[in-house]
């Protein structure tokens, strides 16, 4: 097991990562100074099927009194009728301010959950327990919590840290192999943005993860939250730094918005996004064309895709990258690479975005 500490002052909490460490989310939810007595389990129908069993009786074993709330699986349980529903079950089993939430599953699980804990009573204390690889790598780490709204995603939502992180990377080998393979768009994501080795790695290891052996499943999701980690305790509420975890986000969700929810995954339509962000890098900020077909066939050996589809060149993608990233003064602010390991921001105006995305 790995473990390690998110720097953020009054807010900072551990993080470990490891093989079969569910099954001792007892001891670390008391290590981490949460009261034994009666908490939630949130988790989902398909992670309910493998996993609930094992937190639940690892809690029990620490003289937790858990309660398992099931959502249904899918986007659409980040709804605040399903939250609605989570609260009911809060209120009837008695959870107080000194209880917590157990946030066990994906990043749906996770973003519901934690608007829950952090909304429920004013605040109470929520644990991650993060089940794909989303949000192994991603989103259990760095305290933003949301549901959506019918005309919005993420609309409603709060900023709550967890009092722990609890990743068991065992967990991710009942994971459709899609929904892994997408993960891993973030995973390259961190080496292109702040880790040379870690490519390099990867493009070593890559069989190995694909395979997902845990020594090696336990490296990139400790390399990877770490990552994470140093550039959340720098800037916790979004100010600057935190803006190159958007690298390929851009263009992957005008694709996500234009090509019709449902059509990529998140992870997929970064993939591509991170491709043509190479692509635009190479004409703005110096990076080489061997890097970025470098980062391109890191890519594709994921089994991700990497080439921009016909639908980047409909109006409706045009239209979705305006209304996502329009700035008053026409430009748009877009993370880059000057080599693979160091990214940056450099303004376009959007008529250049377009064009160098046409081309
Ligand atoms: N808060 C943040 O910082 C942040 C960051 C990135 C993404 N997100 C949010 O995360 C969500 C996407 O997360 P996701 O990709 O994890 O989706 P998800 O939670 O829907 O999980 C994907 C699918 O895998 C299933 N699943 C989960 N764990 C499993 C396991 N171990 N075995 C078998 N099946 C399993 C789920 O039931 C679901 O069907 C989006 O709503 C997005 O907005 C939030
Ligand atoms: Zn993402």
């Amino acid at each position: 097991m790995q473990t390690f500490r998110v720097e953020l002052g009054p807010a900072s909490h551990p993080v470990h990562v490891g093989s079969g460490i569910l099954g001792e989310l007892g001891r670390l939810a008391a290590d981490a100074g949460l009261r034994r007595g009666r908490v939630a389990v949130v988790t989902d129908a398909n992670v309910a099927r493998h996993h609930a069993a094992a937190a639940v009786a690892a809690l029990e074993a620490h003289g937790f009194a858990p309660s398992l709330i099931t959502v249904p699986a899918g986007e659409t349980s980040k709804s605040a009728s399903v939250l609605e529903t989570v609260y009911s079950r809060m209120i009837e089993y008695g959870i107080d301010r000194a209880g917590a939430v157990f946030a066990l599953g994906g990043g749906v699980v996770g973003d519901l959950a934690g608007f829950a804990a952090a909304t429920y009573m004013r605040g109470i204390a929520v644990v991650q327990v993060p089940t794909t690889l989303v949000a192994q790598v991603d989103s259990s780490l760095g305290g933003k919590t949301a549901i959506n709204h019918p005309r919005a995603k993420n609309i409603i939502g709060a900023f709550h840290q967890p009092r722990a992180i609890v990743a068991d990377v065992d967990a991710l080998t009942t994971l459709p192999d899609r929904e892994f393979r997408e993960g891993l768009a973030e995973v390259i994501k961190y080496g292109a943005i702040m880790d040379e080795a870690m490519i390099g790695d990867l493009e070593r290891d890559l069989e190995r993860i694909l395979a997902r052996e845990p020594a090696m499943l336990e490296a990139v999701v400790a390399r990877s939250l770490r990552h994470k980690a140093a550039i959340v305790s720098a800037d916790e509420h979004e100010g600057g730094l935190r803006k190159i975890l958007n690298f390929g986000h851009t263009v992957g969700h005008a694709l996500e918005a234009s090509a019709g929810y449902g059509l990529y995954l998140h992870g997929e339509a970064v993939a591509i996004g991170m491709a043509a962000a190479a692509a635009l890098s190479q004409a703005h900020a110096g990076l080489s064309a061997d890097e970025a077909s470098r980062l391109v066939r890191l890519i594709e050996k994921a089994g991700l895709p990497a080439g921009l589809p016909p639908a980047a060149r409909a109006p409706q993608f045009a239209e979705a990258l305006r209304m996502d990233k329009k700035r008053a003064d026409d430009t748009v602010d877009f993370v880059m690479l000057e080599r693979l390991g160091r990214a940056a921001i450099r303004r376009l105006s959007f008529e250049q975005l377009l064009s160098a995305i046409a081309s």
